[in-house]
């Protein structure tokens, strides 16, 4: 097959558009893509009629898209797709199937394997699971929570985590679920921007082979005064029911905390409910969840996502990037605190009635080779992870890979952060052995789902590229300096014309912050903050963010949370934070520290100040290097140029560009001279 020739104008030449009366159940060829997505763009209201007809509503909506990106107009940036179909996420992912087939109660749902691969593993099919979704969601209604109220879940990656969001959403209460590996004060944060009145939570994970506390964080975040609305806390047993527990579990167990009144163990309350529970019947635009994700400046961003859209989302994109059959076994090894755990563990895998693997572990543990026994362990045929995985994998003998069988495998994806080709190819040609189409995604928390991504089989490949827009996303690329459109080849600041359903409505209480970051950069478009480049053939290539956003092993992290973490340490007068190319990460962090007057250098203060960072934000957050830099680059108004750091630690200190508007140009100099990134060219 030779390499499509695409898209903008040339894709409406010679292509019929899709005229029959519904989706077909896969896409497999060029051809049919080309139609479809013709139709997408051109009736917008017709396919995703369509596609929202996969799913059960209790009214089918009768419109379907309403939204208006510029926020110049009187209506301002207003997202609103099925708005008067009444659905039920819940009984989308878990009733209807066994409704439809009660055999399907028998079918395995979830796949849990436990971080220690000797830990019993256990299967939950989906008349287990609705069973116990259905309980759970009674606990949380005898706590009075009820359509609306805001549930922050703070969980290992377990299967009582899967049934902690669904039962949230089968009674309508919103969901935020908060990665485990974030502090207390982190935690603390994202619970008082949305008024939670009720915590799910853990005694504690296990990661890596290690007991991870999680219930004395909330603890913690629950003494500071801003989280005074949580009135409940339920606690799950890790290991619940199981004897000869690991030392430090025990350990964790006896010394855990209690406040009366308070606190519930999940087991007991269990105990007291039933298993009689009706969906309860959502607006397509109520909230679904929020989930926070880290932005260019200020505190973190409470992404809403609504119901009936991310759904119809969700459902499509899985089905048709994965390609999936009945009967597969697909593992995707995102944590549910991310959008990769929502989107591609949970909804968009039971939506489609598939089987889905949860995972607790870490790649690494108890060895390199863990994903592929895995595999083999279970027989998978899809299996999803991060670049940064596969780099760090490659980085080892591929005899850890090689002595494992890998046949069940039929595709293999990639999400969150560019692939380099190098990468793309081991990953295709070690782990795949050559069989498996790699499907490169590329979206983000805002998208709710895949935006630009290969369909299996539909078109070529080209390793490091996510390829083509899926159905209903227009691209479009910018020049930075001029704010034009760019006509392709080219590369610019990649933006998205016009709303697909799956997109975030808002940001939690803050709809000027959704307009200014998304909006306001390239009026009537929404700006993505990635950078890529489009070819002749249509094909895109993230080049990675524009802005103050690091990608760091798969997960965002806004420099500015960094900076405003490193102050709070006594000896740091100021900080400036800015990403580095890293082999393996994708980036690292790189942290020009200048201390108080009268405070000394030391490697001791050094190993303090990744302990402050790692204590206030999360331990999954670690800066690289410390910097001590008695003055950094200023303009005369006394803005940092970040510019400049940047360039220093790329290294690329030939393009440092203009320097003269620089209140102390020697500055830099000194910052060449003292920088160990600058030692490398
Ligand atoms: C990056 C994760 C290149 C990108 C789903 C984006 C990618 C950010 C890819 C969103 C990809 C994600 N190729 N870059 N296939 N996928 N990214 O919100 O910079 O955690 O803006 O969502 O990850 O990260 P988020």
């Amino acid at each position: 097959m030779s390499s499509p020739t695409l898209i903008d104008n040339s894709i409406t030449n010679n292509t019929i558009i899709w005229d029959k009366s519904s989706l077909p159940d896969k896409i497999q060829t060029f051809d049919e893509y080309k139609s479809l997505y013709t139709l997408s763009i051109e009736d917008p209201n017709r396919f995703w009629k369509m596609a929202a007809e996969r799913l059960n509503w209790y009214h089918f909506p009768t419109k379907i898209k309403n939204t208006e990106f510029d926020y110049r107009t009187e209506r301002g940036v207003d997202i609103k797709w099925f708005e008067d179909g009444i659905i039920n996420v819940c009984y989308n992912c878990l009733d209807r199937h066994i409704e439809k087939d009660p055999n399907i109660a028998n079918q395995i749902a979830l796949i849990f394997e436990p971080d220690i691969p000797t830990d019993t593993h256990h299967h939950i099919t989906y008349g287990e699971l609705l069973c116990k979704v259905k309980k759970f969601a009674n606990v949380l209604k005898k706590h009075g929570i009820k359509k609306g109220d805001r549930v922050t879940i703070y969980m290992p990656m377990v299967i009582e985590a899967c049934i902690a969001l669904l039962a949230c959403a089968r009674i309508g209460a919103i969901h935020s679920v908060v990665f485990g590996g974030f502090s207390s004060h982190s935690v603390a944060e994202r619970i008082s921007d949305c008024n939670g009145t009720i915590v799910i939570t853990s005694d504690f994970g296990v990661r890596g082979g290690k007991c991870i506390p999680l219930k004395s964080k909330i603890d913690q975040a629950l003494l500071m005064p801003e989280c005074n609305t949580v009135k409940t806390v339920i606690v799950f047993q890790r290991y619940y029911g199981m004897e000869n527990l690991k030392d430090d579990c025990v350990e964790r167990r006896k010394t855990l905390e209690w406040v009366n009144g308070r606190d519930f163990w999940a087991h007991e309350e269990l105990e007291t409910v039933n298993d009689i529970c009706e969906p309860e019947q959502m607006n397509a635009e109520d909230p679904l969840f929020i989930l926070y994700t880290s932005g260019s400046t200020g505190k973190p961003k409470g992404i809403l996502h609504t119901t009936g859209g991310y759904l119809t989302y969700v459902n499509l994109t899985f089905k048709y990037v994965f390609a999936y059959n009945p009967g597969e076994i697909y593992m995707c090894s995102a944590d549910v605190g991310w959008i990769t755990g929502h989107s591609y563990v949970v909804y968009g895998p039971l939506a489609n009635q598939a089987t889905t693997v949860v995972f607790e572990g870490i790649p690494t543990y108890p060895d390199v080779s863990r994903f592929w026994n895995i595999i083999d362990k279970h027989q998978i045929n899809i299996f999803y992870t991060a670049p940064t995985a596969i780099r760090s994998l490659m980085a080892h003998n591929d005899s850890y890979v090689t002595k494992t069988n890998r046949q069940s495998l039929r595709l293999l994806g990639t999400v969150g952060e560019p692939i380099n080709p190098e990468a793309w190819r081991w990953y295709c040609n070690v782990v795949g052995n050559g069989r498996c189409p790699i499907v490169d995604t590329w979206w983000q928390t805002e998208t709710g789902g895949f935006m630009i991504t290969p369909i299996p089989n539909a078109w070529e490949l080209e390793a490091g590229s996510a390829t083509l827009p899926f159905f209903g996303i227009q691209t479009q690329i910018f020049d930075e300096k001029t704010r034009k459109p760019l006509e392709i080849p080219d590369r610019g600041e990649l933006c998205i014309r016009d709303s697909w359903p799956g997109q975030a409505r808002s940001l939690y209480g803050n709809h000027k912050r959704f307009i200014d970051v998304y909006f306001k950069p390239y009026p009537g478009y929404y700006f993505s903050g990635d950078g890529c480049e489009i070819k002749k053939n249509g094909y895109h290539w993230i080049t990675g963010r524009v802005d103050d956003v690091l990608v760091i092993s798969g997960h965002n992290i806004g420099t500015a949370e960094v900076e405003s973490a490193l102050v709070q340490h006594v000896a740091v007068a100021e900080a400036a934070v800015v990403g580095y190319p890293d082999p393996i990460k994708n980036q690292g962090m790189y942290c020009f520290v200048t201390l108080k007057d009268n405070v000394l250098e030391s490697d001791e203060l050094r190993k303090e100040l990744i302990k402050t960072v790692r204590d206030v934000i999360g331990a999954h957050v670690h800066p690289d290097i410390i910097h001590f830099a008695p003055n950094l680059p200023k303009t005369r108004s006394g803005k940092i140029m970040r510019r400049i750091l940047r360039k220093i630690v790329e290294p690329d200190i030939h393009n440092l560009g203009d320097t003269s508007t620089l209140n102390d140009p020697t500055v830099v100099d000194e910052l060449i001279r003292t920088s160990p990134r600058t030692k490398l060219t």
